[in-house]
């Protein structure tokens, strides 16, 4: 039987099964109720969140429409737990107004260049609620974004911890 609570194979975007499947377990390990995400491309991560954490809602940022994402999220029956708007997130101005600590998790996967990856990390930071998640993509597969997490990880003094199963090698930790 497949039901809201679980995880519905679907490889019609970058995310591999292996992929989607391990987003899907972190979601449900961690089990937030607002979530903040950046890059929304085609909606997989999105539709991860949403069914992995069928009480949550999610606010998904992107610098294009991502009109496919809009589709996925509609076909699965989840837009009213979810939200887009289309912005740059390294321009503080254009990105929508939360209070600090507003989510209680932030997925980092948009512009991947180094200096950008350190914007978005910050940004997601001071959103994020204490006991909250912190996870960025990308991170064993883009030499930027790695240096990028290793610096913020080395300012912060907490550890990344791996996403297991994850191929891309995405990273998370827990705000203080
Ligand atoms: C790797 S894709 C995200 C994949 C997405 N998580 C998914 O499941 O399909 C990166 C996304 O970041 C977006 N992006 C790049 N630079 C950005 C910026 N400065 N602000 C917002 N989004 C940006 C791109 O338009 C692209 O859609």
């Amino acid at each position: 039987m497949r039901g809201i609570m679980q995880w519905q194979p679907d490889e019609s975007g970058p995310m591999s099964a292996g992929y989607g499947k391990a987003y899907f377990d972190l979601v449900r390990l961690r089990r937030p109720r607002r979530g903040l995400e950046i890059g929304t491309e085609t909606g997989q991560s999105a539709a991860n969140f949403l069914l992995a954490a069928p009480w949550g809602s999610l606010v998904s940022l992107d610098i294009r429409p991502c009109v496919e994402a809009r589709e996925r999220i509609e076909r699965l029956g989840l837009l009213m737990r979810w939200r887009f708007c289309q912005c740059n997130s390294q321009m503080p101005d254009q990105v929508p107004a939360f209070h600090r600590g507003h989510f209680d998790w932030v997925y980092v996967d948009g512009d991947h260049s180094k200096g950008a990856v350190k914007k978005d990390l910050a940004l997601g930071w001071g959103l994020l609620s204490a006991g909250g998640t912190l996870v960025a993509d990308d991170y064993s597969m883009v030499p930027d974004v790695k240096e990028a997490c290793n610096a913020f990880a080395l300012e912060k003094e907490i550890l990344w911890t791996g996403v297991d199963g994850h191929p891309h090698g995405a990273v998370w930790m827990e705000k203080p």
